[in-house]
């Protein structure tokens, strides 16, 4: 039975068996292979999507049980992939091998949204479910300080009526 959802702002439809994972349907039906498999039981946070906005673990996701939200890949995070975390992560030198990284974002952006000025153990607690096999932890944390400090200081310069941070 067709499926109907929006994936990074646009509609989308497709025809599988509901109980299929959305982040097989992500990958192979929709082409977008940003978001990563890692363990496919929830355990890793690679395959972490946005759905209405709340960092989802994709693997353990029936896409029949998401007919009409928002999804939200790494790739739709911005348009042109220069969200404030994507930029820190760049200035941090945070990535290793890479795969885990798009997971970590998605699950970093959904956390500053809630929390906009996280303490190191609210940073801790709410990315420990988001594995990295070359432990680049330090440097998750840091670009996250990163991009929450700039988005603030984006914030309180939109609010002076400023331009905005560089
Ligand atoms: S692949 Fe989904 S949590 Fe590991
Ligand atoms: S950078 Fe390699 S798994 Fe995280």
């Amino acid at each position: 039975m067709p499926i109907q959802f929006q994936i990074n702002g646009k509609a989308t439809t497709v025809d599988v068996p509901e109980d299929t994972p959305l982040l097989w349907v992500i990958r192979d039906d929709v082409g977008l292979t940003g978001t990563k498999f890692g363990c496919g039981i929830g355990m890793c946070g690679a395959c972490t999507v946005h759905i209405n906005g709340r960092a989802t673990r994709s693997c353990i996701t029936p896409v029949g049980s998401i007919a009409g939200t928002a999804v939200t890949t790494i790739e739709g995070l911005t348009q042109g992939g220069n969200h404030p975390l994507q930029q820190a992560w760049v200035e941090a030198q945070t990535p290793q091998c890479g795969y885990c990284q798009p997971g970590q974002i998605m699950q970093a952006a959904a956390m500053l949204r809630e929390f906009p000025n996280p303490t190191d153990d609210q940073i801790d607690q709410i990315m420990s479910g988001n594995l990295c096999r070359c432990m680049a932890y330090l440097r998750i944390r840091e670009a996250i300080k990163i991009a929450a400090g700039n988005m603030q200081a984006d914030a309180a310069e939109g609010a002076a009526g400023g331009n905005g941070h560089a």
